[in-house]
């Protein structure tokens, strides 16, 4: 059997159980052997107020490794494609956020799966959602549809990861965000965890090095790549999701010890590509809050350089008092404002992302 029938097969299976195990059954189903399962039993993914309203069967069938509507920052109206949605628990989420005027695909190629995450739909008369049949590598969506891409733990399964990104690539609109958690390697691994079947269905044997995920989205053509750790797993860890896949795998799980990690992988498709960089110039404030910090001051030169590049005549107002900056309830600076609305906080977007911003403000 090829991996992808493997992962197919593995990932039916777990839907199955699922199904079997009924709504309210106290016991979750048995997974496939792997990351997901550890990740998700030992580091809570999903906060109750997270999961408020979203069906049961999808919160039990959860087999994530992070949490990338989290991550997403997703808005009123949005589209959002959810490569690999399996039981649909962040395709319900993101519909939550998205709202009646939003829409949400989710994308999955295991019948089982997708029976699963339907009847889920149907108990919870989700309207706003629409689970399609296919593959990741090919996906069955025009050009140019979503606002956001996300992904949770399912990259990593591919067989053909450069063509996964090179059509979430295609998919985005202009400026369209990339918002994934995958599992992802900071180090090469032993041969034989690599060459593992069990271990490739259990989202460990395929996932990229962090260097090859950059440069495979860079190719794709995104831009402002990130990829954050949520979780590095040491020898311990690896030990225990590697009992099931054989005495051979456990016998070198100190050698994987700090190499595997869950992470968000963030990037986005360049706004600026052919659009009308013009638009920015309706443009009329830039605010930056923040009360001094070195991370406000690096977000300043990075906006003053935006605003230079595009040529516009934008005000840049520094605001510094912290009434004033709670007035945008943000919890971490510095932040960034754009005619009034808040567009980043906690973080410093890079000149490209905030060059994007201003370019879609102004399009408003
Ligand atoms: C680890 S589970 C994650 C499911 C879901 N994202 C979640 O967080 O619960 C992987 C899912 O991806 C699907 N999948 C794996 N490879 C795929 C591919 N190449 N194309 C479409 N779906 C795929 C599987 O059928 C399965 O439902």
């Amino acid at each position: 059997m090829n991996l992808k029938e493997t992962v197919k097969q593995k990932y039916g299976e777990a839907a199955l159980r699922v199904f079997e195990g009924g709504g309210g059954c106290c016991c979750g189903p048995k997974l496939p052997t792997g990351l997901a399962q550890t990740a998700r039993m030992s580091h809570e993914i999903y906060t109750d107020s997270d999961t408020v309203g979203i069906p049961a069967a999808a919160i039990t069938a959860s087999l994530g490794c992070g949490n990338p509507t989290a991550l997403a920052q997703l808005k009123p109206g949005e589209t959002v494609l959810d490569l690999g949605s399996g039981g649909g628990i962040d395709v319900f989420l993101s519909a939550q956020r998205v709202g009646p005027t939003g829409k949400v695909y989710g994308l999955d190629m295991t019948d089982e799966m997708l029976a699963l995450a339907r009847q889920n739909q149907t108990k919870a008369g989700v309207e706003n959602v629409e689970f399609l049949k296919g593959e990741i590598e090919n996906i069955p969506l025009p050009d140019g549809l979503a606002d956001v891409v996300i992904s949770n733990c399912v990259i990593n399964l591919s067989v053909d990861k450069s063509r996964v990104l090179r059509e979430a690539f295609r998919v985005l609109k202009r400026g369209g965000r990339f918002a994934v958690s995958d599992v992802v390697l900071c180090g090469e691994i032993p041969a034989t965890l690599r060459n593992n079947p069990e271990l490739w269905a259990g989202c460990v044997a395929g996932a990229m090095l962090e260097s090859k995920y950059k440069s495979e989205l860079a190719a794709a053509g995104f831009v402002d790549i990130d990829i954050e750790p949520t979780r590095v797993f040491r020898a311990a860890d690896v030990r225990e999701f590697l009992s099931a896949a054989g005495a051979e795998a456990v016998s070198v799980a100190d050698q994987a010890d700090g190499k595997i990690m869950s992470a968000f992988v963030r990037a986005t498709k360049p706004a600026t590509g052919g659009e009308d960089l013009s638009k920015a110039k309706t443009v009329s404030k830039i605010q930056i809050l923040g009360t001094g910090c070195s991370r406000c001051r690096d977000l300043t030169a990075n906006a003053q350089k935006a605003v230079q590049e595009l040529g516009i005549e934008t005000e840049i107002e520094k605001v510094t008092e912290i009434e004033d900056i709670i007035k945008f309830h943000i919890f971490m600076t510095p932040g960034l404002v754009i005619d009034g609305q808040l567009k980043a906080a906690g973080r410093v977007p890079s000149v490209e992302e905030i060059k994007q911003l201003l370019v879609a403000a102004g399009g408003n």
